[in-house]
C-alpha cells in the first residue's frame, strides 16, 4: 500500500486550480442510467471513487471511458440490474444507482453497503422513499432487492426524517421516470443536488427546489443523454484554505465555488485566514500569523460541513487557545483525533464533541487513518508538523483528492509518494 511522507514547516505559496466535485460527479455519472445514449461529463475529478462508479457503470452493462477530465458513458448496452457487494463495500455511494435503475429499467439489486468507519450509516430513508413511490423492496443475502409496480413508479409526496445528501438524490433520480409529481420535503441542500437537478434538467426532466429543502418533481415519460459540466470541489477547496492557515502561507485559488463555501469560509475568518476575492470563482487565502481558535459545529448544508470537520481541527490543533468541535451529522467521525494527538495534538472527547487545546505545534509521526477526512486531516496536520509525518494507507486519500501531492508539491510543501 503506498505511503505518503511528508517533511513539515514550509510555508506554502502559489496557485492550485481545484477539482470537479466527487459527490457531484458520482450522483451525475449514476444519473446518465436514467436514459439511452452517450452522455458527456467535463470537470470529472481522477479519484479513486470514479473510477469505482466507472467500473460498476461497466457491469451494468455501460461503456464507459474516463480521459482527462472527462466521462463518456454509454448506458445503451445496459443488461445487467445488480450492483455487487465487491464493489458497494468499497463505496457507499455505489447505492445512487439504485435510483435511476428502477425508474428506468423497472428493477434493481443492489448490495448493502455494511458498516462504515464514520459511524452507522444505514440507507433505510432511500428505501422508504422508494416504497413510497411505489416500489416492492425485500432485503435478501445481504442485496436490496427493488422492483417498481408494472405500471412504473408513481410519483408521491415524501417527507425525510434527516435530510440524507445521497438520499434525496437516490428519490430525485427515481422521481423524474416516475408518473405524476413528486414532492421532497426536508430534502437536503447540499450543492451537489443543485448540480445533479442541473444534469437531471440537461436530460429533460422537470424539477423544482432543487437548493432548498422542498423539491418538487414533475415526472417525464423518457430522458436523454446529457452533456454536463460538474461543479468545483467545495470540500478540495476548503482543505487547500485550511492548508494556507496551518502554513500561515498564502494561496491563489482557482475555480473555487465560492457561494457554497460561505459557512467555512466564516470560520476561517473568524480564525484570521484572510480572503482576497479575484472575480467569481478565484481567490487569495492567507494564513495568519496567530491562529484564533473558533468553536465550529457540523450541521446539514448550509451549515458547517461534516466533510471539513477534520481538516478544521487540525488547523485548531495550532490555535491560540481552545475550541470545541461539535459532530453532529455522524454519530463516529473522529477517527483522526487520536492520530492527531500521536503528532502531539491537545484533544479530549466527549461524547460528540472534541475540545482542543491549541499548541504553538505538532510533532511528525507515524499515521494512518481509515477515512477520507481524517486522512486530509493527517496531511494537513504533517504540512504544519516539525519533522517527518508518514501517512500509510493513502488510498482513502485518493478516493477524494486527486494528485494530492502534486498540487501541495507545487505550492512548496515537501511531501511525496512511496509505491508499494
Ligand atoms: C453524503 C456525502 C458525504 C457527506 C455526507 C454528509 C456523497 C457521496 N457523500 O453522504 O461525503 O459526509 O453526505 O454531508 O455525497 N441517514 C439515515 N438513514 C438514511 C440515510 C442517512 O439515518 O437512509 C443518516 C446517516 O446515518 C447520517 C445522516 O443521515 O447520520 C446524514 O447522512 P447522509 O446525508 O445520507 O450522508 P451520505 O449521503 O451517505
Amino acid at each position: 500500500m503506498d505511503k505518503m511522507i511528508i517533511d513539515g514547516g514550509e510555508r506554502l505559496e502559489g496557485e492550485v486550480t481545484i477539482s470537479g466535485a466527487k459527490n457531484a460527479a458520482l450522483p451525475i455519472m449514476a444519473a446518465t442510467l436514467l436514459a439511452d445514449g452517450t452522455s458527456v461529463l467535463e470537470n470529472i475529478p481522477d479519484l479513486r471513487d470514479i473510477r469505482t462508479i466507472a467500473e460498476l457503470l461497466r457491469r451494468l452493462g455501460a461503456q464507459v471511458d474516463l480521459d482527462s477530465g472527462r466521462a463518456e458513458i454509454n448506458t445503451s448496452p445496459v443488461n445487467n440490474l445488480i450492483a455487487p457487494y465487491d464493489l458497494v463495500r468499497t463505496m457507499r455511494a455505489s447505492v445512487l444507482v439504485l435510483g435511476p435503475l428502477l425508474a428506468r429499467h423497472g428493477r434493481a439489486q443492489v448490495s448493502l453497503p455494511g458498516g462504515c468507519a464514520i459511524g452507522t450509516r444505514p440507507i433505510n430513508l432511500h428505501l422508504k422513499g422508494l416504497a413510497a413511490m411505489g416500489a416492492e423492496i425485500t432485503l435478501e443475502h445481504g442485496y436490496v432487492k427493488a422492483k417498481a409496480p408494472s405500471q412504473g413508479l408513481q410519483g408521491a409526496e415524501i417527507f425525510l426524517d434527516l435530510p440524507t445528501v445521497t438520499g434525496t438524490e437516490n428519490l430525485l433520480m427515481a422521481a423524474v421516470l416516475a408518473e405524476g409529481t413528486t414532492v421532497l420535503r426536508n430534502a437536503a441542500r447540499e450543492p451537489e443536488i443543485s448540480d445533479l437537478a442541473g444534469a437531471l434538467s440537461a436530460m429533460g426532466a422537470q424539477i423544482e427546489g432543487s437548493g432548498t429543502d422542498v423539491i418538487t418533481v414533475q415526472g417525464v415519460k423518457s430522458l436523454e443523454a446529457m452533456s454536463y459540466n460538474v461543479m468545483p470541489d467545495r470540500i478540495e477547496a476548503g482543505t487547500f484554505m485550511v492548508a494556507a492557515g496551518v502554513t500561515h502561507g498564502r494561496i491563489t485559488m482557482r475555480q473555487v465555488p465560492l457561494a457554497t463555501l460561505t459557512t467555512v469560509e466564516n470560520r476561517l475568518r473568524q480564525a484570521g485566514l484572510t480572503f482576497d476575492r479575484q472575480g467569481e470563482d478565484a481567490v487569495v487565502v492567507t494564513g495568519p500569523a496567530v491562529i484564533n481558535s473558533v468553536d465550529v459545529k457540523t450541521e446539514p448544508y448550509p451549515g458547517f460541513p461534516t466533510d471539513m470537520q477534520a481538516q478544521f481541527m487540525a488547523l485548531m490543533c495550532l490555535a491560540s487557545g481552545l475550541s470545541v468541535i461539535t459532530e453532529t451529522v455522524f454519530d463516529n467521525r473522529f477517527i483522526h483525533v487520536d492520530e492527531l494527538k500521536r503528532m502531539g495534538a491537545d484533544i479530549r472527547l466527549s461524547g460528540n464533541t472534541a475540545i482542543v487545546e491549541g499548541l504553538p505545534s505538532l510533532l511528525g509521526a507515524p499515521v494512518m487513518a481509515t477515512d477520507l477526512r481524517a486522512s486530509a486531516s493527517l496531511v494537513l496536520a504533517g504540512l504544519a508538523a516539525k519533522g517527518q509525518t508518514e501517512l500509510s494507507r493513502v488510498y482513502h486519500l485518493d478516493r477524494g483528492y486527486e494528485r494530492i501531492e502534486e498540487k501541495l508539491s507545487a505550492l512548496g510543501a515537501r511531501i511525496r509518494r512511496i509505491k508499494a
